[in-house]
Parts: structure tokens; sequence; C-alpha cells
């Protein structure tokens, strides 16, 4: 049966160890975990690897904040992540931490290889400093007016009003989001990884079958914009590993992460005696794949390529980048409950229920993801109880009554079955590729095929008739070896249900060739339910536990690579005249156009009247509104704001929205009756 059996090293991303694991990283969780587990069902030798990414500034800030030391937060926040992971089924051979004995011996490994070799560099810079933290401040902790567009508490690296990009040196009234005060200019020695080196090899590598079609698109743009020095080190205080010959410097946190990948594997082979060169040793033939979000996709095909080929290891095989999740249509957001913790869901709702609707929306491109909840639940219902479950209790009871639990001594429908049987073919090739909605439209056909065959044989008719013993027990037979045929098919995405279903059918744990062959002449166990329905109720008082006030969050950016919105809580502006007030007009006005922008992540297009007047205004809030939902409503707009030259056109006044964020905001209305262009006083 076996074919050559394949030696697979699949890793996710390791997530910050600062903060909850919620829905939008089980995307990818899942999708490694569901992907592990089929090759280990086809008798694939297949390792599933992760661990908490434990070092940066974030977190040191973060335990500082709770006055605890960095050790303490990682090891508290290490074991909730597992938890997480273990309430969702995730499968990990290993879950390790960054900050580890193994991590580090193989980060300086690492370092000192590629230093060796002329890979490391070092040149002074200058940094905006914190003089009151005493510490440098990376950009997303310095915030200041737009150089650009002048709107204010935008940080320091890009303007999410405008869309600008920019160095924290170029905001204006810059400040620090730890202490308040106006950063300095501070010189210190940093470390750089030249990439331009790996130039040619990685054009190679990246054009070699290892990425996806929209990942080679976007590499092109990299490589065409020059492959740039790297920083490698940060000054102390710094949560990480101290550079060996660098007293004082520290690994960014970006350097040691991905190691990370390779110490947690290394931590499993001393436990397991697996041989770890077998696996990342220069010449190994085991298949390396990392599952990634499309945020982090430089330092997957670029940075760490070439800092293990710096080093003498082997390259990953593949890397699989993933998009992101939105939740009813919209980006996760606090305040409306869509951000949404693993904790919180399992309150609430089974965990296989998420796997399964991930599964079925999933597919091997970078687009993003939706979680509808409201087609979720009904989904699910439909599918996994309305189908599969309904194929056993609609034959299971009639076995257990009248045959005493015994199937039929042979396969009455020898056709059919081996059609399900034959489905293993393209529903592997769909898992093999990723194409994990697709596979679950087959193994859904095929359910609604058994659903029909039932309904053509109607057992429930066949019991009342007492010459049609053999055939009641035939056709009850067939149904519960179809159902048998998807129970193995969706193991992968329902590992518990397949437990279930395995106690009941009284079988060994089902592999993927096991369904070549029905069974026949077997006794089954009681029918027990395998899932229950999805209750509405449930999912609300999920979203109504989501929702969140911003007050207890914290002013720490949350991790290296996050695109944060702003979690501080503004407080009050300083007091301003009448007259000063006075000179603000502000208008009612009917958005009777809502367009979206090319080019423009944050930004719609609002067509405004003002009773008569027409203004066009651009507006940062399509993370919180469709356009649908806006036209023909009322707002409040700045009438006589002076009108400012955009990229996209020129914004002629300003709409008035409250909220905590750009993803988390409401916009403004006035109270029936109120008409366009009345002043508001
Ligand atoms: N620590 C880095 C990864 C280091 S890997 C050597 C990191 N951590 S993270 O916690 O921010 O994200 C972990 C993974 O979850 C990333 O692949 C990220 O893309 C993914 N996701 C985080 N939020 C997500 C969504 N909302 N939707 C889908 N995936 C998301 O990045
Ligand atoms: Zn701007």
């Amino acid at each position: 049966m076996a074919k050559t059996q394949r030696r697979i090293l699949a890793t996710s991303a390791l997530p910050y160890a600062n903060g909850s694991i919620h829905l939008g990283h089980l995307v990818e969780y899942i999708q490694t975990d569901l992907w592990v587990r089929f090759q280990k069902m086809r008798g694939h030798k297949a390792y599933y690897v992760c661990a908490d990414d434990a070092h940066g500034t974030p977190i040191m800030l973060h335990a500082q904040q709770q006055g605890i030391p960095p050790e303490e937060l990682i090891e508290q926040v290490g074991e909730e992540h597992r938890r997480d992971f273990a309430g969702f089924s995730i499968e990990f051979d290993n879950y390790y931490t960054t900050h580890s004995l193994e991590n580090r011996e193989l980060a300086n490994l690492i370092y000192q290889r590629n230093r060796d070799r002329g890979h490391i560099t070092t040149r002074t810079i200058t940094q905006a400093y914190d003089p009151q933290k005493n510490m440098f401040l990376p950009d997303r902790f310095i915030k200041g007016e737009c150089p650009r567009c002048a709107a204010a508490d935008q940080y320091g690296d890009s303007c999410e009003v405008c869309g600008a990009t920019y160095s924290p040196t170029d905001l204006k009234n810059a400040y620090s989001v730890l202490s308040g005060s106006k950063p300095i200019e501070r010189e210190s020695l940093h470390y750089f990884f030249e990439l331009g080196a790996f130039e040619t090899s990685l054009r190679e590598w990246t054009s070699g079958g290892a990425l996806q079609q929209e990942v080679i698109h976007k590499l092109a743009e990299w490589f065409d914009a020059g492959l740039r020095q790297w920083d490698i080190s940060r000054d102390s205080p710094y949560f990480g590993f101290e550079i060996p010959d660098a007293p004082g410097k520290y690994f960014y946190v970006w350097l040691d992460a991905p190691i990370g990948y390779m110490a947690s594997f290394k931590d499993l082979c001393n436990r397991n005696g697996i041989d770890f060169d077998e696996y990342w040793g220069r010449d190994s033939t085991a298949e390396l794949y990392h599952f990634i979000g499309k945020d982090i996709v430089y330092f997957h095909t670029l940075f760490w390529p070439a800092m293990l080929e710096g080093a003498g290891f082997r390259k990953p095989t593949a890397v699989f980048a993933h998009g992101f999740l939105t939740v009813n249509g919209q980006k996760m957001s606090k305040s409306r409950g869509t951000f949404i913790k693993a904790r919180t869901y399992l309150d609430h709702l089974d965990p296989e229920y998420l796997r399964y609707y991930f599964a079925a929306k999933l597919g091997n491109h970078i687009d993003d993801i939706d979680l509808n909840l409201d087609d979720f639940t009904q989904r699910v219902n439909a599918d996994l109880v309305g189908k599969v479950v309904n194929i056993a209790s609609r034959c299971a009871g009639f076995i257990k009554k009248r045959f005493a639990g015994q199937l039929a001594a042979t396969c009455s429908e020898p056709e059919l079955y081996s059609d399900f049987a034959a489905a293993r073919q393209t529903i592997a090739a769909h898992y093999e590729a990723r194409e994990f909605g697709h596979a679950i439209r087959e193994i859904m056909a095929l359910a609604d095929r058994a659903n029909q065959y039932i309904d053509v044989k109607k057992p429930w008719v066949l019991a009342k008739e007492t010459s049609r013993e053999d055939e009641l027990q035939a056709v009850c037979s067939v149904g519960l070896n179809l159902f048998r045929v998807l129970m193995t098919y969706l193991k992968p995405v329902l590992p518990s249900m397949a437990e279930k279903a395995e106690a009941f059918l009284n079988i060994a744990p089902l592999a993927w060739h096991h369904v070549v062959e029905p069974l026949t002449a077997h006794r089954i166990h009681a029918f027990k339910p395998l899932m229950r329905r999805i209750e509405r109720d449930k999912v609300e008082a999920m979203v109504k536990d989501s929702k969140q006030t911003t007050s207890d969050q914290s002013a720490i950016p949350s991790g290296d690579n996050a695109t944060n919105t702003q979690l501080s809580k503004d407080p009050i502006s300083a007091t301003i005249d009448y007259n000063d007030f006075a000179k603000v007009d502000l208008r009612v006005a009917r958005i009777v156009k809502a367009d979206h922008v090319e080019g423009a992540d944050k930004l719609l297009r609002l067509t405004l009247d003002l009773g008569g007047e027409t203004r066009n205004v651009f507006a940062g809030i399509k993370s919180a509104y469709t356009p649908d939902s806006l036209e023909g409503r009322l707002t409040i707009m700045v009438a006589n704001l002076a009108p400012r030259k955009m990229r996209f056109g020129l914004s002629e006044g300003m709409v008035l929205a409250a909220g905590p964020g750009d993803d988390d905001l409401w916009v403004l209305s006035p109270d029936t009756g109120a008409q366009p262009g009345m002043r508001v006083k």
C-alpha cells in the first residue's frame, strides 16, 4: 500500500508571547494542523513544530508594566497558548519557546557562521531615543503628526490616514508613546546582515517552485527595489539574546524567531532520538514547510533562506502564505465583539465547528478569508449535522435494534461503494495542494449521494415489512459504510468527531487506505450523537463576551510586525475658548455616494450633499464601514476645513467619527429631522 514514505517537517509562525491567541491566528494553526494530520493519516512521517516567540521590546515592556520579569510573563503566556491550542485540537509534535538554550546556541551558530563568511557588517546609526525611559524607540513607539497630511497621532513609520511612509524623524511634534516625552536623537553602533550578497541564490530559490504566484509577484517588486542590509541588533535594554561578541547588543527578535523553528525541532530530536541533520543539513532530502500569514512574507522568503544559506543549512522546500481573517466582512474589532479570543470561543462553541468552517473556506491562495457568523452557523448545521451525522443516525438504530449491531456480510452496493472509495485520490490531491475548500466540496457531494441513496431505499419503510429484513440490514450497512468513508476523509478536519465515530463503529483509528475495503460482518456499538447543532444564541453570547472597552488596553504596540490600531485611551485635550470653537463650521451632510479608493487601504471617497452644495471628502473609515451601509445617511462634517490635496484627489472637508482606532469607530449622525446644510451649534 504505502508508497515511499515521505519525511516532512511543517511549522506555523511562532505567536508572540504577549497576547492571547485569537481566531485570526487560528486560520494558520488550524490549516497547518489539518494538513499535517492528513500527511500522517497517509502513512508519512510528519512533524509539526511551533513555539512562542518570546523576545523583543513589546514583551519586555509588557512585563515591566505588570511588574514581573519577562521570563515569568512568557511562562504564563506560553501556558495559556498551549491550553488554547489544545482546546482546538492543534496537535503539535513539539511546542517550545524561542527563549531556550537550543535557540540561543543555534542563533549564535548561525550568526557566527554568517559573520565568518563576511555577511555581517557594522555601522553607526542615529535613532530616536526616549530620554525619560532611557531607551531607543522602535518606529512604532513614536507618534506625531503626519508630515504629508498632518493627521494627528500617526505612528513613526507610516500614516494610516493618507498612506504615506516616512521615517520617525519626519513626524511633526513627535512624542514617545511610552513616556510622552519628545524623542531626542542618539547614535549607536548596529550590526547588519548583508542580504544583498544572496541575491543570485535567492532569485534562484524563489523561482524554483517554493512559492505561490502572488508571493513571487511581490518578490519581483522587492528585488527591483533592491535588497537592503538588514539591521539585526538592538541596544540594551532589550529582552533577547546578547550577541556573543558584542556585549550590550542583542539580536533583534526577528533574527532568532525563525531559528526558533529549528530549536523547537532540535528539542524534539533530543527527546525522541530523531536525527536533526536529516531535516536541516545542507543535503537534507526531507521536506520543510513553513505556514505563515501574508504579513511576514519578507522575513520568510528573503531574510530566512539567506541566513540559512549563509550558515550552511538547507532552505525550506516551500513557504505557504495565507490571507487574513475578517469577521462579518470587516477587520476584527474589539468594540464590535468580533475580535474573538480562542478561549472565548471555547467557552461557547465546539472547536470542530470552526475547524470545519475554516477548512471549507481555505484554499492555497493568499486572499483574506471571512468568517461570517450567520453563514458559519448555517453551513456547519447544514453540512455536518444535516448531512454527515444524519447518514449515521438514519441507519445506526436499525442495525443496533434489529440486528444486534451486526453489519451485513457483504456490501450490496459495490459500485456505489467503490465510487466513494475511489474519491480518495481526488480528495487527497486537494488536501496535498492545500485546496481544503475543494476537498470539503467533494466530500459534501458524496454526503449528498449517500443521503439520496437512503432517501430512495427508505429503510423506515423496509423496517415495517418483516419479509424485507435482509434488505433493511443491507441498506443500513451500506449507509454506515458510506458514513465511514466520509469520516475518514473528514478526519484531518474533525479529529474528535472521527474519534467518536471510530468508537461507535467499533474500529481501529481510521487511516486513509482503510476506505479501500468496506466493513462487513462486523459488530458496531450504539450510536451516540456525534455533533450538536450550533445554536444562534451561543454565537451571540460569544460576541457579547468579546466586546471590550478600550480602557483596559495597553499603549504598548503588541508585536514587531503588527499593524496596530491606536490602543491608548485618548485623554481629554486642553481647554479652548468659545471663539476658537466657533471657528469650526460643522454642518449636517448627506452621504449620497461612497466608493472604494484604488490603492488606499483605509479610505473611502464620500460624496456629500450640504443642502445644494456637493463636496468630495476622503474618510479613513473603510475598515469600519462598507460603502453600501453609508449611502443615504446623514452625518456631521467640518465644512470649512482648508481643502487638502491627497494622492487620490482633493479632500474638501472632514466627516466626524468617534472611536478608539480606525477599525473601531462610529460615524456621527444628527437626530432625525435634521436637514443637509444645517449648521451645528
Ligand atoms: N512572532 C511573529 C512570527 C514569527 S515566525 C518566525 C508573528 N506573530 S503573530 O502572533 O503576530 O502572528 C502569528 C501568525 O498568525 C502569523 O503568521 C500571522 O500572519 C498570523 N495571524 C495573525 N493575525 C491574523 C489574522 N487576523 N488572520 C490570519 N492570520 C493572522 O507574526
Ligand atoms: Zn498622512
